[in-house]
């Protein structure tokens, strides 16, 4: 057994708020990483960790670019396999396109199969932790579980609920809900890398005794997560008052029913009112932000700059199936060339803020900035290893790179699934090349 191991690559993190610190992307060119007991034992130019470990091995990966593992903070796994749906608005394409594929997941063959490959897409884009939104099926969501802890990605998910507005097969009492939510938290909850998520499914479909049993649930159990929609559809924003007519706004409805704070993640919110912004930033909520979502669903453009200036939590969300896939650096992307078009309220997301939204703002938002984000001391070894295949363009890219900050662009806008050759959890090897 190796004590430490020292991988040795160029390698960038950001240890601090890219929103509100300069000088927090750290880049090293001849980075060194050393790991002990899946945690990082010291990050760093290479010389000077491979002075504090002289006999350790060392593992080359020169040619690529380590990164912390992405966290993607919203994302549906029985939506796997509608990617693609485009043209369609928000409730159209609940309706027709994702809810249809939901009530398939009543079936537990094909719902395993679906998690399995879910989790497979997860880390083969070198997503290393996941808020995933679950199913309305309680062994379709105990699958998803199981092959998490299979595939040793940190996966924080719960039941779906709701108990009106959708088809009658994914409709569940609030009785019922709270007997499986409770079933499946004694199972997975805190289990290896696994939490459990209180998951309504969004305002619309949850009554109100559905929205005081989840409260109950939060109660009950120490240290689970929330997460759910907000402001995502002018339509969908505009149903709210007449199935909550004493709510003042979307958020309102959450906080009546205790479903905000630190350890709440509300995806989407392209359309906060200022007062929705200023409580998010008081109560610590996250959004979870998902531009490829709020493109293909024509929802909007998400006004990031107001969100940070209001001192609002934000990271990214790939919301598959609403959006278009599972890379987190794509996502990045596609969050820099909507807020590029944006302007001038636009927000400029520069590599060192992109690294941080798809990392460390990620494992903050789902309460664990302690343990993962970056390669700070002794935070688990979670990590991505991108080198594009030679001869692609990236690779020539990269070759002909001036600093890092330019290779960090690069990788944002052409690193796809193909350059990402290995990905570690907790310094386990989760997926090769
Ligand atoms: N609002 C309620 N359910 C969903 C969903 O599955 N996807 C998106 N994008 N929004 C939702
Ligand atoms: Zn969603």
């Amino acid at each position: 057994m190796i004590d430490v191991e020292l991988l040795r690559a160029p390698l960038c993190h950001t240890p601090a708020d890219a929103f509100r610190e300069e000088g927090a992307l750290v880049c090293h060119e001849d980075g060194g990483l050393a790991v002990r007991d899946g945690r990082i034992a010291a990050c760093g130019d290479f010389a000077s960790v491979r002075a504090s470990f002289p006999t350790a091995p060392v593992t080359d990966w020169h040619g690529g670019m380590i990164l912390p593992g992405f966290v993607d903070t919203h994302v549906h796994f029985p939506q796997l396999r509608i990617l693609g749906g485009l043209g369609r608005t928000l409730l159209d394409w609940l309706e027709h396109v994702a809810l249809p594929e939901e009530a398939r997941m009543a079936d537990v063959a094909y719902s395993t199969d679906t998690a399995r490959t879910f989790v497979r897409a997860l880390v083969s884009h070198g997503t290393t932790t996941a808020l995933v939104f679950g199913s309305h099926f309680a062994p379709a969501t105990a699958a998803l579980f199981d092959a998490a802890a299979a595939a040793g990605v940190r996966v924080i998910s719960g039941l779906v609920m709701s108990d009106r507005l959708l088809r009658s097969e994914l409709l569940q009492s609030p009785r019922d809900a709270h007997r499986d939510s409770t079933e499946l938290i004694r199972r997975y909850h805190g289990r290896g890398r696994l939490l459990y998520a209180v998951t309504p499914r969004f305002a619309l479909s949850a009554s109100e005794p559905m929205l005081e049993m989840c409260q109950a649930l939060l109660a009950e159990h120490p240290g689970l997560r929330t997460q759910t929609h907000i402001n995502e559809s002018v339509e969908e924003i505009a149903q709210v008052p007449s199935y909550f007519p004493w709510a003042a706004d979307y958020l309102a409805v959450y906080e009546r029913f205790g479903l905000t704070g630190s350890r709440t993640v509300l995806a989407h919110d392209v359309f906060p009112t200022d007062s929705e912004l200023a409580r998010l930033a008081a109560d610590d909520t996250s959004i979870a932000h998902c531009p490829s979502s709020n493109a293909a669903l024509g929802n909007g453009i998400f006004p990031l700059r107001r969100h940070v200036d209001a001192g609002v939590r934000v990271a990214l969300g790939t919301d598959v199936g609403g959006g278009t896939g599972f890379g987190m650096l794509k996502e990045g992307l596609q969050a820099h060339l909507m807020q590029r078009i944006a302007e001038p309220a636009g927000l400029n997301l520069d590599p060192a803020r992109l690294c941080y939204l798809v990392t460390r703002a990620g494992a903050e938002a789902v309460g664990l900035g302690d343990e993962i984000g970056d390669f700070s001391r002794g935070k688990a070894a979670d990590l991505v290893y991108v080198r594009p295949p030679s001869g692609s363009p990236l690779a020539e890219v990269l070759s002909r790179s001036q600093s890092m900050v330019e290779s960090l662009a690069a990788i944002f806008t052409l690193a796809g699934p193909e350059s990402v050759r290995e990905v570690r959890v907790a310094g386990e090897t989760v997926h090769q090349l």
